[in-house]
């Protein structure tokens, strides 16, 4: 059966423990896999991307794939053709489709009539690519998932919601802090919270992310006004557990939503983080295109 990853709920706790146990091997040897040998992925990108591109981009090289990055308007999809006929003739090429676009919708439609497993590179409502990494990088850390406290301090956006539905499947507690304005409108079992104070306290991990996401510019004078006392520092990491960590899945603005202390500073794990974006998502390559059913039925 053909396989997607649109919000990662598509995992369970086992298949998720499974996919991190193979992103720590793939970690400890790059290239060791050759499980896209011969194969091409394509990567839709409607929105600016830097890590999730470049991560995609070497890790299906590394796994001896080519990856195809396609812009929107670069594809006949900018012109009207649909995005039904578009996942049919992909699915005749590639054997999965990343996409990063705005409207959940637009990838749902994807997955609905592509043959291949369809991705979510980021959406307006989820980033599961991003909270894969955030797990393995919580665990690489702690050791173990399953009773650990991740406090998110901000928007409530793509991120927070990725991170409270995958931490639910991994046994991670979470806790959102933002303001009323910027809550998360579907918890997914995550504590919300308008206070910092509150989300952080007991955390293992506090976690932050830009304070602006894409699609949310005309909104950006209020939101940093309203989101200026979730900015995460030192006195804010204080208030979690001993030995804390801050994590961010970047871009960052230091001095936004976070201090350039913390960002360069010894208590976080940002830029590994980052790193393990790339091993992740050769995991779930590997998991995806296992399952693949071949062309098809949707003509
Ligand atoms: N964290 C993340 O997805 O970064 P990019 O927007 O640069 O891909
Ligand atoms: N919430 C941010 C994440 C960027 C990786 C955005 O959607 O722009």
């Amino acid at each position: 059966m053909t396989r997607h990853l649109l919000t990662g709920a598509e995992l369970d706790r086992d298949e998720l423990g499974a996919l991190l146990d193979r992103a720590d091997a793939l970690k400890a040897e790059p290239l060791s896999s050759r499980a896209l040998e011969g194969r091409s992925i394509a990567l839709i990108f409607e929105m600016h991307s830097t890590r999730t591109r470049l991560s995609f981009e070497a890790g299906i090289f590394e796994l001896g794939g080519q990856p195809v990055v396609l812009r929107r308007d670069e594809l006949q999809l900018s012109r009207g053709e649909s995005v039904a006929d578009t996942a049919r003739v992909l699915s005749r090429h590639m054997a999965a489709i990343g996409v990063r676009t705005g409207p959940d919708e637009m990838l749902d439609e994807l997955a609905e009539f592509a043959s291949v497993p369809v991705f979510n590179m980021l959406t307006a409502r989820h980033h599961p690519c991003q909270a894969l990494a955030d797990l393995m990088t919580l665990r690489e850390e702690f050791g173990r998932l399953a009773g650990l406290k991740l406090a998110y301090v901000g928007d409530g956006n793509n991120v927070a919601r990725s991170l409270a539905l995958l931490g639910a499947i991994a046994g991670v507690e979470v806790a959102i802090a933002s303001p009323a304005e910027y809550t998360l409108t579907d918890a997914h079992g995550a504590t919300l919270t308008t206070q910092p104070a509150e989300a952080v306290a007991g955390a293992h991990a506090v976690y932050a992310d830009v304070w602006v996401s894409m699609g949310d510019e005309d909104s950006a004078v209020e939101r940093r006004e309203l989101l200026a006392p979730y900015r995460l520092d030192d006195a804010l990491l204080d208030r979690a557990a001993p030995g804390a960590i801050a994590l961010h899945c970047l871009p960052a603005h230091p001095g936004e939503e976070v201090t350039a202390a913390m960002l360069y500073g010894p208590r976080q794990r940002i830029w590994e983080q980052a790193e393990n974006r790339r091993h992740a998502q050769k995991a779930l390559l590997e998991l995806l295109v296992r399952s693949e059913g071949r062309h098809a039925d949707n003509v």
